[in-house]
């Protein structure tokens, strides 16, 4: 979900004005990919390295953040979506962290969508947790080092038990993947669209699924 500040500089608003519309928008595609038959969506709303920015816009974000969370404590009972928080929420409030884990007990058992929200993610990070945790169980004699392998990496990934992205699609006109599902990623087809993330409507998501339908996958075979 990219371009927000850009969105709100066009129309001479703060900061705080496109994270507020963005993450309007996050809530309008969710339940759209959710009417679409779409089984897994990740959104990307806070990167390990979005600490960077100003402590108020830091701040701003997170206070958004919460908000969510608490009106969808109530929205969720309604919506058959189930949530998931993906990412290292040790510098997160306690607060925070105690509303992600309300969300979560009480979507576990929606069959709708399964929604995952990175939340303080990087894509190095997610599999430098992963190593560490292998080599604890290398460590404690559990597990032998010529057992580390694709399938291992991947079952101590956050998302494990799901199944590998088949779209990454970035809006805002940059063509980078910013520590995005690095090890998930490997066989995911790119859709990037010159549009800012406010600005992103259903008929952009269409737009991109019908990019997507006209790809040929091969996965390296023929
Ligand atoms: C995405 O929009 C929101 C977050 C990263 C939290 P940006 O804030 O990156 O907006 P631009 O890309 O600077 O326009
Ligand atoms: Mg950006």
């Amino acid at each position: 979900m990219d371009g927000n500040r850009r969105w709100a500089k066009k129309r001479s608003l703060p900061r705080s004005a496109g994270h507020r519309y963005g993450a309007q928008t996050f809530r309008n595609i969710t339940k759209y990919c959710g009417k679409c038959g779409i089984k897994y969506l990740t959104v990307y709303a806070f990167s390990t390295e979005n600490w960077k920015r100003p402590k108020s816009e830091v701040d701003g974000i997170m206070k958004l953040f919460k908000e969510y969370l608490n009106e969808s404590i109530t929205d969720f009972r309604k919506e058959n979506i189930k949530t998931c928080f993906i990412g290292d929420f040790t510098p997160l409030s306690p607060e925070i962290i105690e509303l992600m884990r309300e969300a979560e007990e009480l979507t576990k058992d929606k069959t709708g969508l399964c929604l995952n929200i990175a939340i303080n993610y990087g894509g190095r990070e997610e599999i430098a947790q992963a190593a560490r945790r292998l080599a604890m169980e290398v460590a404690q004699g559990r597990l032998s080092p010529d057992d580390i392998s694709d399938e291992q990496l991947t079952a101590h990934m956050y998302t494990a038990g799901q199944p590998d992205p088949d779209l990454i699609l970035r809006p805002s006109g940059e063509y980078r993947i910013s520590n995005f599902l690095l090890w998930q990623s490997a066989y995911a087809e790119y859709v990037f669209m010159d549009i800012l993330w406010p600005d992103f409507k259903p008929a952009d998501l269409d737009k991109a699924l019908a990019e997507y339908a006209k790809r040929n996958r091969r996965f390296g075979g023929v």
